[in-house]
């Protein structure tokens, strides 16, 4: 074979493995194969040197023109391809202007506050005023003034938690300086201090609620907190009677629970209220039938209340032979948890959003 059929041979072969090459891949082991240091067509034309002069003017002309003429059109074939990749990015990677955005996730009120406002409000309806007071207080104001001594029973059942401040100088304003420093400082077991903390301020007539969190020694499970919520309500006037006090709450557990709501009372004990009673629902489940959420007495039990002691009313001074009146207390988690159904009072405060969520 001359020299020219070898060189024209290795041009047809160049050009048509260029022809098969159709990835970016492809044309690289293409540029190796035949461009490359060691590629068919560099080895042919160094191979070029051993020849004659004159073939070497012919030939080498020849081949430095294959050469040529196969560079051009590996780049023309690369650059085919670029386009054609390009174009099928933009194709996959389209961008639609008409997607909806991504939802900004927009919080709302917390269960417990939804039913505090909804407790707030039906009171409201019937003349009470919301009212608050702190939730770090006295021994006088959360035991003593209530009527609950120092070694009453009535203690144990509401365990809390004590600060051990130096000379127990109490950051509350409210709070009288002379007695601060005497009495030990604890965080409220209930919002009953409050009723103390009203009359001592404003003279009769007094209808307020006091909602507001507070604090037991207590073990956590499905139905107790250490924290929790409590709304307290006072009304003192002129012969206030138990039967204002029952048609109260009636009224308030219809509004909260449904026109179909039945309560009952039963004779109780607080030391700060006499009578005392406590005050029950129907079974918001089974209608009163019995059912394993009301241990199958057809009843729920939704608050402590009665008459206010007179033993308190001597505390803060209010004339006992002219005034009366009714207070009551009940956990708020508690009536969240019938009201909706839930069956764990701590899933309201684990911020599980999917849970919130329902509400
Ligand atoms: N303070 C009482 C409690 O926490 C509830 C209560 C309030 C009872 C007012 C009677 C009157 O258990």
């Amino acid at each position: 074979m001359t020299q020219t059929s070898v060189i024209e041979s290795l041009r047809s072969k160049a050009l048509a493995a260029l022809e098969k090459a159709d990835t970016a891949a492809g044309l690289t082991d293409f540029q190796v194969e035949w461009l490359g240091r060691k590629g068919k067509l560099t080895v042919f034309l160094k191979s070029l040197s051993n020849l004659p002069m004159e073939d070497k003017k012919v030939t080498g002309k020849r081949a430095n023109e294959i050469k040529t003429e196969i560079e051009t059109a590996l780049l023309e074939k690369q650059k085919i391809l670029r386009q054609k990749e390009l174009e099928s990015d933009l194709k996959s990677q389209q961008l639609d202007l008409y997607l909806p955005g991504d939802p900004y996730p927009v919080g709302r009120e917390h269960p417990i506050s939804q039913v505090i406002n909804e407790l707030v409000r039906i009171f409201y309806g019937m003349g009470f005023i919301n009212v608050g007071g702190p939730e770090m207080e006295s021994e006088f104001y959360n035991f003593e003034a209530l009527n609950i001594p120092a070694n009453h029973p009535a203690r144990d059942m509401q365990d809390t938690f004590y600060f051990n401040l130096a000379n127990n100088q109490l950051p509350l304003p409210q709070m009288e300086a002379e007695r601060s420093r005497e009495e030990p400082v604890l965080l409220r077991t209930h919002t009953s201090p409050v009723q103390v903390r009203i009359m001592q301020s404003y003279p009769p007539p007094i209808a307020v609620v006091v909602p507001g969190r507070v604090y037991r020694h207590e073990a956590t499970d499905a139905t107790h907190l250490s924290v929790f919520h409590q709304l307290e309500g006072l009304l003192v006037d002129e012969g206030v009677s138990f039967a204002d006090l029952k048609g109260s709450l009636e009224r308030f557990a219809r509004e909260f629970f449904g026109p179909q709501v039945r309560t009952r009372f039963r004779p109780s004990y607080f030391p700060f209220t006499e009578p005392s009673a406590e005050m029950d629902i129907s079974c918001l489940l089974c209608d009163g039938s019995g059912c394993r959420v009301c241990k199958q007495s057809g009843w729920l039990e939704m608050m402590g209340a009665g008459l206010v002691n007179p033993r308190v009313f001597e505390y803060v001074k209010v004339d006992t032979e002219k005034y009366s009146g009714f207070a009551f207390g009940m956990g708020i988690e508690r009536l969240a948890m019938f009201k909706y159904g839930v069956n764990d009072l701590r899933t309201f405060y684990e911020n599980d959003v999917r849970f919130l969520e329902q509400f």
